[in-house]
């Protein structure tokens, strides 16, 4: 049975970040760096992952869980001596162990499992992921002997002018057969321009045991980038962006403008959905077919149907069904459900509620722990009073009534179906179905009083000019 394992190097402080959080767990495509190198090799197919952790161990452990083993690396003596410390929890491991870095966001499994494969058809004790750079400063450059074969790797900082032209890299990937691995790194010495134990230098030692070393050089160099710096991290956020909008697009999505378009890699769309320009997509937010989302949507774990249209909106953890319109200026709140065929206008916001297929919130709502019918009509303004400052209380309204502008519904209340609600009251207590809500003050008509009104500040003004003043 295949036996492959990966350690994910993931101890250093990031000094170049300038940072007080770990390198590691800075973020591109809103997910930690660390995880998204945890994602590739899971899917490359590696089990029982260690990662080494040092620098800001506690938060490190916190975002990695359950889902692979820790090596700690009390000191951050380089990254040969950081393998040297999953020795412990590989002590038993015979097969293939993937070295990974914690700074490279971009790997992709499909590719890492690619490499593997080759390893294994090398028959090789170690094999390096290579890449060719246009501009190779600050990676190791790979060094090959007359026959084409990797013979060493040399940093940046040890490089002689010569070396530093190369522009084969070391892209910090490599398979390594364990037990002989962990031999090898016992026998590492640190006398280089750092001072550190390199892992890089196992490469070198096997070729002198006579063991076989492999290069395997990968086409897709912008996925091994490493961050090492903020603006590598700005470069690398730009880089995973781009891919994962071309993934979409070549899903069958249209996205308008992808330079003003973010959507995370967690977003699933499905086709002939067409993203406008300034929508911001993320979490575990789904999208249907068909759908018009955006200009300016920011939807955070919204599940959305079919043949919606939504405009600037801001959606976080709620559900909107299918053939839905809404915006602009719409605020959709966790735990509401808009049903199908809802029309959503402008000026409202959705909190906790329910709302029923076929109903209009088309002008200026607020709804709070609702649960509304189906085909049910709120006039411009109208507010469920959910709130007495201490509790929130629900407000329940059946099938087609028809709620007159600038009502108030004081919850808890209930409006019963096919009702209707007099614009402007104040309903605090149950409407009947079939019945007439009237909650307002009856309105008088006074015959004349407009015009005595002005004659009599008319006559005021008349007698202060007499006098002066
Ligand atoms: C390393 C490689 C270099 C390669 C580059 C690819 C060595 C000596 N150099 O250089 O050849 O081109 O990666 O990106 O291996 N780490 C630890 N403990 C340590 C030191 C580092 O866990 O003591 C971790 C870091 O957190 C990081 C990874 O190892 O995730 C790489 O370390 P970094 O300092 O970024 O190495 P580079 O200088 O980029
Ligand atoms: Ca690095």
């Amino acid at each position: 049975m295949e036996k492959l394992t990966a350690v994910i190097l993931a101890a250093g402080k990031g000094t170049r970040m300038k940072s007080k959080l770990p390198k590691v767990l800075h973020k591109v495509g809103g997910k930690p760096m660390v995880e998204h190198v945890l994602d590739a090799a899971e899917a490359a197919g590696c089990k029982d992952n260690v990662v080494v952790i040092g620098h800001g161990a506690d938060l490190v452990r916190e975002v990695i869980g359950s889902r692979a083993r820790i090596a700690l690396q009390a000191e951050q003596l380089g990254t040969g001596h950081a393998v040297l410390q999953a020795a412990e929890a590989l002590k038993d491991f015979q097969g293939t162990v993937m070295i990974l870095c914690g700074d490279t966001p971009l790997l992709e499994g499909a590719e890492l499992r690619r490499f593997y494969e080759e390893h294994v058809k090398l028959g090789a004790a170690a094999t390096v992921m290579t890449a060719e750079m246009d501009d190779p400063t600050g990676y190791g450059r790979i060094l090959r002997d007359e026959k084409g074969e990797v013979a060493a790797i040399v940093e940046q900082k040890d490089a002689t002018e010569e070396q530093r032209r190369i522009r084969e890299i070391n892209t910090g990937n490599y398979c390594m057969e364990a037990p002989l691995l962990f031999e090898v790194l016992k026998t590492l010495g640190n006398d280089n321009a750092q001072g550190e134990y390199y892992l890089t230098d196992v490469l070198a030692k096997l070729r002198a045991m006579g063991k076989k070393v492999g290069g395997v050089k990968t086409d897709d160099s912008e996925m091994t980038m490493g961050v090492n710096s903020r603006v590598h991290l700005a470069q690398a956020e730009a880089a995973m962006r781009r891919r994962t909008l071309e993934q979409f697009m070549n899903d069958g999505v249209t996205i308008m403008d992808p330079a003003s378009t973010f959507i995370e890699k967690t977003v699933r769309i499905a086709p002939d959905t067409v993203i406008y320009p300034n929508t911001w997509l993320q979490g575990n937010t789904v999208i249907g077919a068909d759908c018009e989302i955006g200009p300016d949507v920011r939807m955070e774990n919204v599940q959305v149907g079919d043949r919606c249209h939504l405009q600037f909106l801001y959606g976080h953890d709620c559900q909107v069904l299918d053939d839905v319109t809404a915006g602009p200026y719409v605020h959709l709140r966790p735990d509401t459900v808009i049903g199908n065929h809802v029309k959503i206008g402008n000026f409202v916001e959705v909190k906790n509620s329910n709302i029923g297929t076929g109903t209009k919130l088309p002008h200026l709502q607020y709804i709070g722990d609702s649960d509304i019918g189906s085909n049910v009509n709120m006039g411009c303004g109208c507010i469920t009073v959910n709130y007495d400052s201490k509790f929130k209380h629900r407000t329940v309204i059946g099938d087609n009534a028809f709620v007159g502008c600038n009502s108030n519904l004081v919850a808890p209340v209930t409006v019963g179906p096919d009702t209707y609600i007099a614009a402007g009251s104040t309903i605090t207590k149950e409407v009947p179905a079939n019945a007439l809500g009237v909650a307002r003050a009856r309105q008088t008509n006074i015959a004349g009083w407009a015009k005595s009104y002005k004659e009599k500040l008319e006559r005021k003004a008349e007698a202060l000019k007499k006098e002066g003043k």
